[in-house]
């Protein structure tokens, strides 16, 4: 077991299937490929800005975030947060991990261009009716055809509320520094505009304004989540195995994969944690699986999906390799309660009478996990405390930092992704793209 950035990672139930000195094994390799990262010699070095993100944020970066977050709370009871991939899904992460960090003031935080599904923005476009709102649109390329498609609904939408020249003041775009579409529209327009940087892909940007910004509206502790994920830099340096998590991380799970345990199952019984493990997915999956090559990542929320994933994992074919990464402490406080006079305790619960539901939480997690080891499932375990902004960033850098390693492993880039171009190719053949 080892601890940093209060996030302790526990490797003890793979040892079955992956002896100590097997482990010990890919230390060189794991050493050799953090080197390559840190030095840029590694394929994909032009995407290597996440690497030292959390120490060249400055204090005037932080600022000017925070100001616009407080523009958009005054003007706004909601912002419609506008993007797809890596340009949406490490804001709505961390929001929902932390529920209870932001200031709950306006503006509410909405997203769209996620997909296509009418219904879904339809969704997002009626709960507008009546309210004060903005947009924050992020896209990298500039060109995706989701959010771009939804900007266009929601712009129109504000030019009808607001005239042109205010709906121009209520949209902030977060894009490249000079290509694409959205940047030549946001100069002709006249928005407020933050730049992903160049060398940092979208998977990756999370802590860039395209989660920083939507994360200040929403109140969240923006320096609290960059410190947490520079301390966690800091313990992702060390050059030992058994003390740097990300190398640990890195080397258990290939080093499972290497034995034919294919597929990685994120596992968590704290539901607010759901949008992390999809974060998760996205990074692992589009960063790893290209050439023949990766681990296929999934994710069960229990104890929820113990009543149907739960078989497959307990028994099913056995390429599974288990992540848990479970909450002791949820910040709530409900306990069982006696049944009181007359109670007879028909439910048989009075064994639990007086018990914290994260306590009974807790044992389910460690029940399951004694329960898929022995079923033939080697378990990793992250365990936090409690979630916070600091343990949160840490928990990014420490993933970010793994993959980076694991794609090295597998001699892939873990920085680009060719393999989404072609459903795109044939998607827009039959649109009529010219
Ligand atoms: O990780 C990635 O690169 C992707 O998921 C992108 O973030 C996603 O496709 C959105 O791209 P863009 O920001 O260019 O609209």
């Amino acid at each position: 077991m080892i601890e940093a950035g209060g996030i302790r990672l526990d490797v003890s139930d793979t040892r079955d299937f992956l002896t100590e000195e097997e482990l010990q094994g890919y230390s060189p390799r794991v050493e050799k490929a953090a080197a390559e990262l840190e030095d840029g010699k590694s394929p994909g070095s032009d995407f290597l800005g996440w690497l030292d993100l959390p120490d060249r944020i400055t204090e005037t970066e932080f600022a000017t975030i925070e100001k616009s977050a407080a523009r958009a709370r005054d003007d706004s009871e909601i912002c419609v947060v506008i993007g797809i991939g890596g340009s949406y899904l490490g804001a709505r992460a961390i929001l929902d991990a932390l529920p209870d960090s932001g200031t709950n003031e306006n503006p509410e935080i909405l997203f769209a261009g996620t997909g296509l599904c009418a219904a879904t923005l339809d969704g997002v476009l009626n709960r507008l009716a009546g309210k004060d709102f903005r947009v924050c649109v992020i896209s990298k390329s500039g060109t995706t055809l989701e959010p771009a498609l939804a900007f266009r609904i929601l712009r129109s939408m504000l030019i009808e509320r607001y005239g042109a020249a205010a709906a121009a003041r209520r949209i902030t775009a977060i894009t490249d520094a000079e290509k694409g579409a959205l940047r030549q529209l946001a100069i002709e327009e006249g928005y407020e505009t933050f730049i992903i940087p160049d060398n940092v892909g979208g998977r990756f940007s999370v802590l860039t304004p395209v989660g920083l910004v939507p994360l200040a509206m929403a109140g969240i502790d923006i320096r609290a989540l960059v410190a947490g994920a520079g301390s966690m830099r800091a313990a992702c340096r060390a050059t030992d195995l058994f003390v740097n998590p990300a190398h640990l991380y890195a080397a258990t799970r290939i080093g499972l994969y290497e034995k034919g345990f294919t597929t990685e199952v994120m596992s968590t019984f704290h539901g607010g944690l759901q949008t992390i493990q999809e974060w998760w997915k996205q990074l692992f999956g589009e960063s790893e699986g290209k050439g023949g090559q990766g681990i296929f990542p999934a994710s069960t929320v229990f104890t929820t999906d113990l009543h149907s994933l739960g078989q497959y994992i307990q028994d099913g074919r056995r390429n599974l390799q288990e992540t848990f990464l479970c909450v002791r402490d949820s910040g709530r406080n409900l306990t069982v309660p006696a049944e009181g006079e007359g109670g007879n305790n028909l439910d048989g619960l009075d064994y639990l009478v007086g018990r914290n539901l994260d306590d009974i939480n807790w044992k389910a997690f460690e029940g399951t996990r004694k329960a898929h080891l022995a079923g033939g499932v080697p378990c990793t375990a992250f365990e936090l405390e409690s979630i916070t902004p600091e343990n949160v960033g840490g928990l990014i850098y420490l993933f970010e930092k793994a993959v980076g390693i694991g794609g090295r492993l597998l001699k892939v880039n873990p920085f680009d992704q060719p393999g989404v171009e072609t459903y795109k190719k044939e998607m827009f053949r039959l649109l009529g793209k010219p």
